[in-house]
């Protein structure tokens, strides 16, 4: 089956207007993927199955995960715009108490496609599995890679909130002049949020969600609105809901159909304005302030 591009149809969608329909059909990403146009996609963003035996995933000898993983990146990279970005947010595949990891073993696959790195963005979260024979896994990697050197990348969209905002030049000729910039600092590759556990807002029944912060980052930075954005592994689609959020348009696929239906629903409470999800830039909640710094 062939998936037109609705950017055609779809007027730019400012915050607040009337938010399109996506793209989202259950099914294995590699027909999905073969019915789409090469360079399309601005932005394909999306976490794979990390080989670790969750509810959705036969456990694999690493080889074969590997192989797999090389087909679907292969296909990601015919379909990405010549100014645009992908992004592979993976963690640990343990085996036998041994750390194998997956961004380092996947990074000779996109180098061989000649796209360049840009970032490694650690991303730290507060819980998970208490190790007791090594140290408590607490992040996860996103791998931002470029097809050129000629890339779209915003910064205003995604600073982060200055130290020390009201701060003046001195002396020297800039002296009474602010020392940062006004619209916050430029953000750093280590990123902080909480991972979706069963209290967070955005939570379904879906064993591992990345955050819907995560992703409006690299919507909001790596794209402009009207841009097409992909997620090849959707899950319960929240790589669709920040584009949707931020006036792009938003293709995806999962084999589960239970996750496709929840990514429908969640969809539908977007257009209809009651979606809950974490704001971006909410403080990590801090046990030492009152009502934990919120
Ligand atoms: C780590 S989860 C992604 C979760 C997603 N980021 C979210 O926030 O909901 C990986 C997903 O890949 C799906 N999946 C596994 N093999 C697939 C395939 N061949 N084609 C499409 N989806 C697949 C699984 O069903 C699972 O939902």
């Amino acid at each position: 089956m062939t998936y037109s591009n609705p950017q055609a149809t779809m007027p730019l969608v400012p915050e607040g207007r009337a938010i399109a329909d996506p793209v989202m059909v259950c099914e294995s990403n590699d027909a999905f993927l073969a019915g789409l146009s090469s360079g399309s996609m601005k932005l394909i963003v999306t976490s794979p199955p990390y080989n670790i035996g969750k509810e959705y995933e036969a456990r694999s000898p690493l080889e074969i995960y590997l192989a797999e993983q090389a087909t679907v990146i292969a296909e990601c990279v015919r379909l990405l715009d010549p100014r645009g970005s992908l992004c592979w947010q993976v963690g640990n595949y343990v085996d036998k108490g041994e750390v194998v990891p997956l961004d380092a073993m996947l990074y000779p696959e996109f180098k061989r496609h000649g796209l360049k790195l840009r970032n490694r963005i650690v991303w730290h979260f507060g819980h998970g599995l208490h190790c007791s024979r090594r140290l408590s896994g607490r992040y996860e990697t996103i791998n931002w890679f470029t097809r050129g050197d000629d890339y779209t990348f915003h910064l205003d969209p995604i600073r982060v909130p200055s130290k020390y905002p009201g701060k003046r030049h001195f002396k020297g000729p800039n002296a009474g002049k602010l020392s940062g910039n006004p619209k916050g600092k430029n953000p750093t590759d280590v990123w902080e949020f909480p991972n979706v556990k069963n209290n967070h807002v955005e939570k379904t029944d879906h064993p591992c969600q990345f955050p819907v912060e995560l992703v409006e980052r690299l919507v909001l930075s790596m794209t402009d609105p009207g841009d097409a954005v992909l997620d090849p592994y959707m899950g319960v689609g929240s790589t669709i809901i920040a584009a949707l959020m931020h006036g792009r348009c938003a293709y995806g696929c999962d084999i589960v159909p239970e996750y496709v239906e929840t990514a429908w629903d969640r969809v539908r409470a977007l257009q209809s304005g009651v979606l809950r999800t974490r704001p971006m830039g909410k403080p990590v909640y801090d046990p030492t302030k009152p009502n934990g710094g919120h």
